[in-house]
């Protein structure tokens, strides 16, 4: 995996919605609505004003974001097409992961892509139980387990 050392001036942000709204909606809007296909009515949720937004900018550009929910689990994982495979993804997941622990959690969900499992299970995760489609694309649910010693 290439990292951070090849992307000279990356940095990441933590916010609310109020503050990294725009960077992540035209993030976001890119990749979920243009490239994928998603409705405007599923991408925009009333769990962006309740949930921590990560974003990733190089320079002024926003190239890539998540959120991280209440529940403490990740979603809306999205790197610009003209940045992917560099770890700006992987940079974003570890940083709410460990936001995630701080808030004492014991193991973190989230629900992947099935095109792109290979990419979370990189990082630890698991997929569980059978897939489902939401926004017409198929999901599995993926964990990791944050302490080796929880079964749940
Ligand atoms: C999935 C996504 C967020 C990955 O972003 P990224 O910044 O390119 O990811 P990274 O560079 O950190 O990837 C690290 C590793 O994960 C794996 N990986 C990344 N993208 C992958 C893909 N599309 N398919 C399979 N493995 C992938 C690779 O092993 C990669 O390492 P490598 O480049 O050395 O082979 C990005 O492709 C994206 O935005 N896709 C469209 C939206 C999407 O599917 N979001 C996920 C919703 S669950």
């Amino acid at each position: 995996m290439t990292g951070a050392e090849e992307l000279p001036g990356l940095r990441l942000e933590l916010g609310s919605w109020n503050d990294l709204r725009p960077a992540a909606e035209l993030v976001r809007r890119a990749v979920f609505i243009h490239e994928q296909g998603c409705s405007e009515e599923s991408e925009w949720d009333e769990l962006d004003a309740v949930s921590l937004h990560c974003v990733a900018y190089r320079g002024d550009e926003a190239v890539g974001t998540a959120r991280l929910l209440p529940e403490l689990r990740i979603g809306r994982m999205a790197v610009a097409m003209s940045h992917r495979r560099r770890g700006i993804a992987s940079l974003i997941l570890e940083r709410l992961i460990a936001v995630a622990a701080e808030r004492g959690a014991r193991t973190v969900v989230l629900h992947a892509q099935v095109a792109v499992l290979d990419f979370y299970h990189r990082h630890g995760f698991v997929a569980e139980g059978e897939e489902f489609f939401e926004e017409g694309i198929a999901h599995l649910l993926m964990r990791r387990k944050l302490d080796p010693n929880v079964e749940d």
